[in-house]
């Protein structure tokens, strides 16, 4: 049969307490809607909607990688009222199994999912659901069974008597559902409830009613089938994918020194023989070549970084592209837009920016480099600033082949300097300096004899 996948999304998550949709919360570099998505792509179905509602123009664009279409709920009566707003795309869909999930549930184990869904749909019965025992069930839906055993309802936290509140076999919130079939009991459901919602739970009761099977799938392993309702258990779901991640890396051969301080999110990529040390962080599309060794309390951002490349401690990389061998830090910035070829150094306070640097590039100690191009083989001395920005526009510097680029020189852009120049130290560069040139721009050095003595003699008296 049809297989459809519906994923609920438009609540606002107000035990998050925060101004931020609970399921776009970013965990490990991506939201918490993503994740769920992600998960749900190694199953089949032939369509997945979500339905939003809470800041839908931030949820909406995170469908669109995946081919998912949004149902609008508005205003937001709760999760049965949800899937009620769906009836109408359900029922042109025809007969089909539809599994319903929520959309903050970022960890779910798409093997056991894809079991359960094939032994739903052998069975016959027209809905179940997946069950966990918890030690701990508050916040969730209590299941109770009648003497058979069999589901008879779903009483909510906040609905539940004291002997309701103490059975720890709760509901996880993923449904497989026969549509159309259950959808006419939809009109059962009613909002006479401590939180005036339309509870999907409630059509547990109305299909027992009708001695209509609601059948329970039992978790093993309770934890990945949580969702995240607070900011702790946002914490823990990153912990445990956090973990996973580290993991699975780990098993491809890359090197984590210390796994309990290493970040490695969802969207990295590293190459063989990666080194990691204690307090890495790799973030959004970070991606390392061979052997690129990483050391502490350093963070790349989106970075692409070349074989063999070494980034020493406490360097911060953002949207930088670097090519092989190059050695950076400790303590440099390079932000985006820098580009640096082969075997290039960058040392102590260096910042770039949109700087593009040509192989062998050497830029080792407390210096910026903004709006730059700087040719193969060209020395940069210790504190050489690019002045870029006259306070309206920027401007570029570009520097040829083999520059020397003397200590504390000011380049103020535009400005060009040709191959091969030399640039004397404390020069102010104001005007293009052309290829073989020595530029100078210091006043002549004076000394004067005794000068100093004089100064420190005591003071005459009268
Ligand atoms: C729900 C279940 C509870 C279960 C728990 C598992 C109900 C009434 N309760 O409770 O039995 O133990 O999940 O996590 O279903 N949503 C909408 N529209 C709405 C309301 C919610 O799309 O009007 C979405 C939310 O964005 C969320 C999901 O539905 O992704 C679940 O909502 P939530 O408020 O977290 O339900 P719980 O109270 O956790
Ligand atoms: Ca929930």
């Amino acid at each position: 049969m049809k297989r459809l996948i519906v994923v609920l999304a438009a609540g606002q998550g107000t035990r998050m307490k925060s101004p931020l949709a609970k399921v776009l919360h970013p965990l490990l570099g991506r939201p918490v809607l993503t994740h769920v998505l992600e998960s749900l792509r190694g199953l089949e179905a032939s369509r997945i909607l979500v339905v939003v509602g809470h800041q839908r123009e931030a949820v909406e664009p995170l469908l669109v990688p995946f081919g998912a279409r949004a149902v609008v709920q508005s205003p937001q009566l709760g999760t049965g009222h949800a899937l009620m707003c769906c009836r109408d795309v359900l029922e042109a869909e025809g007969p089909a199994e539809v599994l319903l999930v929520a959309g903050d549930v970022p960890l779910l184990p798409v093997d056991d999912l894809a079991r359960f869904w094939d032994a739903f749909g052998t069975s016959g019965a027209p809905a179940a659901l997946v069950g966990v025992r918890l030690p701990d069930p508050s916040g969730y839906g209590r299941l109770v069974r009648d003497e058979g055993g069999t589901l008879c309802r779903i009483v909510e936290e906040k609905d539940a008597g004291p002997a309701e509140r103490s059975v720890r076999e709760v509901n996880s919130g993923v449904y497989f559902l026969k549509v159309p079939d259950v959808l006419d009991h939809l009109q059962g459901l009613g909002r006479a409830n401590a939180q005036n919602e339309y509870y999907l739970t409630d059509l547990v009761a109305l299909l027992y009613k009708e001695n209509l099977a609601f059948l329970t799938f039992d978790a093993a392993d309770p934890e990945p089938w949580l969702g995240i309702n607070t900011q702790a258990e946002l914490a823990r779901a990153t912990r445990a994918l956090r973990h996973r991640i580290i993991e699975s890396w780990m098993a491809l051969g890359t090197t984590v020194m210390d796994p309990d301080t290493a970040w490695i999110e969802s969207g990295v990529s590293l190459g063989l023989g990666v080194v990691l040390h204690p307090f890495v962080k790799l973030c959004g599309n970070t991606a390392l070549g061979r052997g690129v060794e990483v050391r502490s309390f350093s963070s790349l951002t989106d970075c692409v970084v070349g074989d063999e490349t070494l980034i020493k401690e406490n360097c911060v990389l953002e949207k930088t592209v670097t090519g092989p061998g190059c050695i950076i830090g400790p303590f440099s910035r390079t932000r985006e837009g820098t580009d640096l070829g082969p075997s290039v150094h960058l040392g102590n306070f260096v910042e770039t920016k949109k700087a593009v640097l040509g192989r062998g590039v050497k830029a080792n100690h407390l210096s910026y480099l903004g709006d730059a191009a700087v040719g193969p083989g060209s020395n940069i001395g210790a504190g050489t600033i690019t002045c870029n920005y006259d306070g309206v526009n920027k401007h570029r510097t570009v520097l040829g082949e083999r520059v020397f680029v003397g200590s504390d020189t000011q380049l103020v852009a535009p400005v060009t300097v040709g191959d091969g120049a030399y640039i004397g130290a404390g020069t102010t560069i104001t005007k293009d300096v052309p290829a073989e040139s020595l530029a100078v721009s210091r006043a002549p050095q004076k000394n004067i004899r005794g000068w100093a003595s004089r100064k420190k003699a005591p003071p005459k008296k009268d």
